[in-house]
């Protein structure tokens, strides 16, 4: 198996909203108070962060006037150039406003779909101007509460109209920009349109300017559907869909909590930053876009506890990656994934040049011949867990 390539260093970006978020939830008011963008800017460069995201709405307020946006942008700028960061990535924010309560791009009503389409037009533009290269559209309030209340196949043709509208905007420009959609199966809304990553990627097989869509999927979103984030991406991967990612932590399928990556399901994080760093066994697709949290300080935090929470995140993802080399470089791994046949899957079915029919004819499917050989097959072990045990022992530290 070909060994893991060289580390360069990671680049690890942080929503705005993440370590901004002043922790109001449902139930509760807001424990801490907002953080200017300004100050997340200076404080993620001291910690280490390559970039920095951000909504529409979490840098300039919904509604603010044109000289106001241009003051605040400036400012914002100056910060970027202060401390190097970039802005590799833009997302808009179709979700808090009222006026999307029934959804944004997939709204009963027109108007409020056309409002969005603005919306989303417009910091694709501010998006271009300061570099970023993704597009990230999480359709957060794009669903129902009730079946009866939407027309799924209208919905579904207005969400590929409003998509597609986006990428036709982008490729006319000419900006060197892809969208990538953000799966999640609940909340805020009872039921979200494009649940999960399989539902994400047959979507975009409809699109008309589907080339460049593509997907942001969030470990914990994945999880709270019971789902294998690892899984996931692979297979986003594969289909070259992983534009983007959101990694943070998750305790399986209930409210979306947004912990601190690797403070879920921490093996599933191991297999997760094995398959970013060091790519699939067997080679293949690589990612190659920046390591993104999208995560929330819990509400017990306060200030300290914020900037401690983002450090853990690049703690975290960087222990994880030096354990991940260790694993693919132990000789004892590459015995058992050898055991485990998983070099042995990357060969064709069919030899070359081989068909069906003369497998039939050569191998035969009938009777004692194929219940023999079927017994033979099966009396194999894999020594899967034994696989599993070894990569246990290197997130521990004790191979
Ligand atoms: C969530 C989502 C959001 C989106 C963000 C990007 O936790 O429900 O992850 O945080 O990622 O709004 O548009
Ligand atoms: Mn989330
Ligand atoms: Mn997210
Ligand atoms: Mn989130």
């Amino acid at each position: 198996m070909p060994s893991p390539t060289p580390s360069a260093p990671i680049q690890f970006t942080f929503g705005l909203w993440t370590v901004g978020w002043s922790a109001q939830d449902p139930f509760g008011d807001a424990t801490r108070a907002p953080i200017d963008p300004v100050e997340s800017v200076h404080r993620l460069a001291e910690l280490g962060a390559a970039g920095v995201t951000f909504h529409d709405d979490d840098l300039v307020p919904f509604g603010a006037s044109a000289s106001q946006r241009d003051t605040i942008i400036a400012r914002f700028r100056a910060a970027l150039e202060a401390t190097g960061l970039t802005v590799p990535m833009v997302t808009t924010n179709t979700f808090t406003h009222p006026v999307f309560k029934d959804g944004a791009l997939t709204s009963n009503d027109r108007g409020v779909r056309r409002l969005a389409l603005r919306k989303v037009l417009r910091h694709v533009e501010l998006g271009a101007e300061l570099g970023a290269s993704t597009f990230v559209m999480w359709g957060g309030r794009e669903g129902t509460e009730y079946d009866g209340a939407k027309d799924h196949k209208a919905a579904l043709d207005r969400y590929a109209e409003g998509l597609d509208s986006v990428a036709a905007f982008i490729k006319d420009r000419g900006y060197a920009m892809r969208i990538a959609l953000e799966p999640k199966p609940n909340e805020p809304r009872g039921d979200i349109l494009l649940p999960t990553v399989g539902h994400a990627l047959g979507f975009i097989a409809m699109l008309e300017h589907g080339d460049i869509v593509g997907l942001n999927p969030e470990v914990g979103h994945e999880q709270m559907s019971g789902l294998n984030f690892t899984a996931g991406i692979a297979q986003a991967l594969w289909q070259d869909k992983l534009f983007h990612i959101d990694l943070n932590g998750q305790h399986g399928p209930r409210f979306d909590q947004d912990l601190v990556f690797g403070h879920g399901d921490l093996l599933s994080a191991f297999f997760t930053v094995d398959l970013l760093e060091n790519g699939f066994p067997g080679g293949g697709p690589r990612y190659e876009g920046p390591r993104h949290f999208d995560y929330k300080p819990s509400r017990t935090e306060d200030l300290q506890g914020v900037w401690r929470s983002a450090a853990a995140n690049m703690e975290t993802y960087s222990l994880l990656a030096e354990r991940a080399r260790a694993f693919r470089a132990d000789p004892e791994v590459q015995e058992a994934m050898r055991a485990s046949g998983l070099d042995e899957l990357a060969v064709p079915t069919l030899a070359e040049g081989e068909t069906v029919a003369s497998l039939l004819e050569t191998e035969g499917d009938l009777g004692v011949a194929i219940e023999e050989e079927a017994d033979r097959l099966a009396a194999r072990g894999y020594g899967h867990v034994h696989l599993n045990q070894l990569a246990l022992r290197h997130v521990l530290g004790a191979a």
